[in-house]
């Protein structure tokens, strides 16, 4: 890319990047919400013009772009969808159940024609890995979180978060030479991440991802575009490198400004006092021409801290809440089946598991917002419930876990089928 630019009406949202990715190239892209970060993998990926500036792609190399949302896939089954690129070798293995078929009623010599044409099929459908193909895409369907019984349903039965992971699943089974992922951890659980994370250190493409996760950053890239203010700078290194240096790179700019901020001072102490004397005109008059001339560096913005303040609220009982054999049912769905759980002030809990799994409807219950249909639920004197919700919630209100690196949270809960072993 050379000052490739691009605007949305008045919007100049790619101000002139310039950008060369090299095969097998792990880079992080990140910047603040807003920043063009999906604008310029749709233009790579070709779903977008640039305005202005060349981007040039080796002629020849393959592309694979996962978008942030919504993304496209044919009807069909789950397997379907991660085959459906490989169409030469799904045409050869329905060619062969067909024989098959047919084998099963015919005899003589049409019989021993079907057999020998179904056998160098077969060799064929080898040859061009055929039986591996469909095994490694089971294989990361697994990983993904598609259990083998969802393999021959309609992918149109699923969650527009689930229709997702299909379509990674998809790119990762395809390998194109560039994998373009739009913050693909969005919709995955942490389980899934992990998964993730270990698939594509084996994988030769080469890796653009969008994420705002740094955990995942630091574990799948070696250096970080950085997206801001309608430029892109890159630097070497995992998210936590790219972080100190940048940390660096600002202490020391700071520093040459102060010091040439006292050097502009100095010369202007100089032309302030001198102004007015006809002797000192030429000093003065040389002195406004430096200080024209001198550098002013400017400090790029620090990150944005966020300040939050909480209320003051009473004192709670030490208890803060007592679940007990708590259950809770939607329809058929036995979200809750019989759980235990107690609170203490002062508890930080992190609360995982996996989509859909009641992580939510365990909150709603705790703060009181939904009945339990049994059990007990006893909350402390003085208790209070505030919660901030996922924006990325999706029905459920499930998602958005894949911010939580393990053992961040100094007790993590892990609800699986409706019982809560609290771990640590
Ligand atoms: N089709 C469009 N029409 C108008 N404005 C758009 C369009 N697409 C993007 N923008 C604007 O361009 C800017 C960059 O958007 P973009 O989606 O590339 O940001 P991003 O870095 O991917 O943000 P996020 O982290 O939220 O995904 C935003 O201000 C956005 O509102
Ligand atoms: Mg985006």
């Amino acid at each position: 890319m050379q000052g490739v630019t691009r605007s949305y009406g008045v919007h100049e949202v790619l101000k002139g990047v310039d950008w060369a990715v090299p095969p097998r190239a792990r880079v992080g892209l990140v910047g603040p919400n807003g920043a063009g970060k999906t604008t310029l993998l749709r233009l790579i990926a070709g779903a977008e013009e640039p305005d202005g500036g060349a981007l040039d792609i080796v002629r020849g190399t393959s592309l694979g772009y996962l978008p942030q949302e919504g993304a496209r896939l044919a009807d069909g089954t789950v397997l379907e969808a991660l085959l459906q690129p490989f169409s030469e070798i799904l045409a050869m293995e329905k060619e062969i159940e067909r024989l098959h078929h047919e084998m099963a009623t015919a005899i003589g010599e049409r019989q021993e024609s079907l057999t020998r044409r179904s056998g160098d099929l077969q060799h064929r459908f080898e040859a061009a890995g055929g039986f591996e193909l469909e095994a490694k895409a089971k294989a990361i369907l697994g990983g993904l979180g598609f259990g083998p019984e969802d393999h021959a349903r309609p992918l149109r039965e699923f969650s527009g978060g689930y229709r997702m992971r299909a379509a990674l699943g998809a790119l990762l089974l395809r390998r194109p030479d560039y994998l373009l992922l739009d913050e693909p951890t969005n919709h995955l659980d942490l389980e899934a991440v992990a998964w993730l994370e270990d698939f594509l250190s084996d994988v030769p493409s080469a890796l653009i991802v969008v994420s705002h996760d740094r955990t995942f950053l630091n574990r799948t890239v070696t250096s970080i575009a950085e997206m801001q203010e309608g430029r892109l700078t890159v630097w070497a290194g995992n998210y936590d490198r790219y972080r100190a240096e940048k940390e660096k790179a600002r202490a020391l700019a700071i520093k040459k400004a102060a010091s040439e901020a006292h050097r502009v001072a100095e010369v202007e102490r100089f032309i302030e006092r001198f102004r007015y004397k006809a002797t000192k005109a030429r000093q003065v008059q040389s002195r406004l021409k430096m200080l024209e001339k001198m550098e002013r560096t400017e400090v790029m913005a620090g990150e944005p801290t966020w300040r939050f303040s909480f209320p003051p609220v009473p004192r709670s009982a030490q208890r803060v809440a007592l679940l007990s054999a708590v259950r809770k049912s939607f329809g058929s769905r036995h979200v809750l089946k019989g759980l235990d759980l107690e609170i203490w002030r002062g508890d930080r809990i992190a609360l995982v598991g996996p989509n859909g799994c009641g992580k939510s409807t365990l909150l709603q219950v705790v703060a009181g917002r939904l009945p339990a249909d049994d059990g007990v639920v006893e909350l402390g004197e003085k208790f209070r419930a505030a919660r901030a919700r996922d924006p990325d919630a999706g029905a459920d209100g499930a998602g958005g876990d894949a911010g939580l690196g393990p053992g961040k949270g100094p007790r993590a809960a892990a609800l699986a089928s409706g019982h809560l072993p609290v771990l640590g």
